[in-house]
């Protein structure tokens, strides 16, 4: 996993119970009633490393089971697999498969995979000749980057969400779009599961001629998502359900640029009531010569009980000028909060002190939004955390641990290029809403 290694290094600093300090003032702020929306998955024969690092192999919730990122490791030595990245991904994706069993779930049930690699250039084709054994037929959607590194010596980090057995998900084919997966690219478009669609990163390609469109970022970015629209109406959705996009630059100076160009895209009346909600990272490189790439989470219009997905709107929250995304949005029993950055909403000012303080501010904002979306930070169910220097790590943890100190979520952690505000962390995630609410709320 993306974080033994690390954390066995740490384990002696790390592994002392944490107070509740600095996680808040309130009640509201006492972490971890049991999960009742949610529930971890225990994978048979694995380490039991609760204690050591904040993060579960699995947590289930709704339709889906949410994988932590994983390494090349073998589950009994919890050392990396020899031989490269072709081993690293079979190992990996082995390991996927037993813990999708233990949850009650199959590889074929992946829904979408997010695949980081320290090189893409090297290793794009032999990680996608491993890969794509593991699904002869009607892979996931995917979205795949280059970092600036992971936690230890791995040259490649996955972190999927699958369908548990008996939910209907299907791939989704798009009129005019190539079949990818018979070209070598094993991903599907989008994948879909009780009407929720998972859709695969998006660069501004031409769809005709296989060429990134010419014009900049901005062209790129409109190109996209309009790439993604496509993807949306073949699976009978639009833009005006989306509730969740991933945002990823090979060069943070494109930020505004892409921001102008994203903007303009989305609908004026959406039926989820605002923007997105969005996480925006730089990495260190694309595949191809894209500029951007750009991967969404939807609701289609065949959403259990036509349910209609909502913006989150956290009471005291400014607008943030420059950032055309909402704090979360909702549908499906789960709030998809946006990227986080160590901000004190207050003064929309950057925390002091570096990567340990800027957690802490995070994910106290990322609980305000959890509750403003009707759950708790107890029902999170998963989290990506970036961070600009991976040298930050276990200061990152030790503030992070201490908002879950039982059942953490599933997490996937990257060394990425840049953020936005040069802020050392950003954190995104993704809650359960408790199961009293799921599906019951009412939009006015
Ligand atoms: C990736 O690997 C190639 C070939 O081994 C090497 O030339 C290049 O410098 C590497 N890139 C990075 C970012 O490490
Ligand atoms: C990474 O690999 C190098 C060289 O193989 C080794 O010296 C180092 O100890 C490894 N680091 C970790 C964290 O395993
Ligand atoms: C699964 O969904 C597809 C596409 O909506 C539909 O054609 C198929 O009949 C469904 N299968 C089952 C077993 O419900
Ligand atoms: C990003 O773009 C800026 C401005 O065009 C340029 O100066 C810088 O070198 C670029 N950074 C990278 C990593 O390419």
């Amino acid at each position: 996993m993306a974080l033994v290694r690390q954390f066995l290094l740490q384990a002696l600093v790390i592994a002392v119970p944490f107070l509740l300090q600095g996680c808040g003032t309130s009640d509201d702020s006492q972490p971890s009633k049991a999960r009742k929306a949610s529930e971890v998955v225990n994978v048979p024969g694995w380490p039991d490393v609760k204690g050591k690092f904040p993060l579960s192999f699995g947590i289930k919730a709704g339709s889906l089971v949410y994988a932590s990122g994983m390494q090349g490791m073998d589950m009994k030595t919890m050392k990396l697999v020899e031989g490269g990245v072709q081993e690293e991904t079979k190992q990996i994706l082995k390991n996927l498969g037993e813990l999708l069993q233990a949850a009650g779930s199959s590889m074929q049930q992946v829904t979408l995979c997010s695949v980081s690699l320290v090189n893409i250039t090297r290793d794009f084709k032999d990680m996608n000749q491993a890969y794509s054994s593991f699904w002869p037929a009607a892979p996931p959607a995917r979205v795949a980057v280059q970092v600036a590194a992971l936690a230890g010596n791995a040259s490649v980090e996955i972190q999927c969400t699958a369908a548990l057995d008996g939910k209907n998900r299907t791939t989704v084919q798009v009129p005019g779009f190539p079949d990818l997966a018979a070209k070598g690219f094993p991903l599907s478009w989008a994948t879909k599961v009780d009407g929720m669609l998972y859709l695969s990163g998006a660069q501004g390609m031409d769809m005709a001629t296989g060429k990134v469109v010419s014009g900049g970022v901005q062209a790129e970015t409109t190109q996209a998502l309009q790439n993604l629209e496509k993807v949306l109406q073949a699976a009978s959705s639009n833009a005006g359900r989306v509730v969740a996009c991933s945002v990823s630059l090979t060069n943070m100076s494109d930020f505004s640029e892409m921001n102008q160009a994203y903007q303009a895209f989305w609908p004026k009346s959406p039926e989820l009531g605002g923007l997105p909600s969005r996480v925006c990272v730089e990495v260190s490189a694309l595949a191809g010569t894209g500029k951007v790439e750009i991967q969404c989470t939807a609701a289609g219009t065949d959403v259990p009980h036509g349910e209609v997905p909502s913006v989150v709107k956290v009471p005291g929250w400014p607008e943030m000028k420059g950032f055309p995304f909402s704090a979360g949005a909702k549908v499906d029993g789960i709030a998809f909060i946006s990227g986080n950055q160590g901000v004190d909403m207050k003064t929309s000012k950057l925390v002091q002190g570096g990567a340990g303080p800027e957690t802490t501010q995070t994910l106290k904002d990322i609980q305000e939004a959890v509750k403003a979306s009707g759950t708790g930070l107890q029902e999170v169910v998963a989290c990506e955390v970036s961070l600009r220097d991976m040298k930050d790590f276990a200061a990152v943890n030790k503030a992070y641990s201490s908002f879950w100190p039982h059942e953490p979520p599933s997490r996937v952690a990257v060394q990425v290029g840049a953020l936005a505000r040069g802020a050392a962390v950003e954190i995104r995630c993704l809650a359960a809403l408790s199961a009293a609410m799921g599906g019951m709320e009412i939009t006015v």
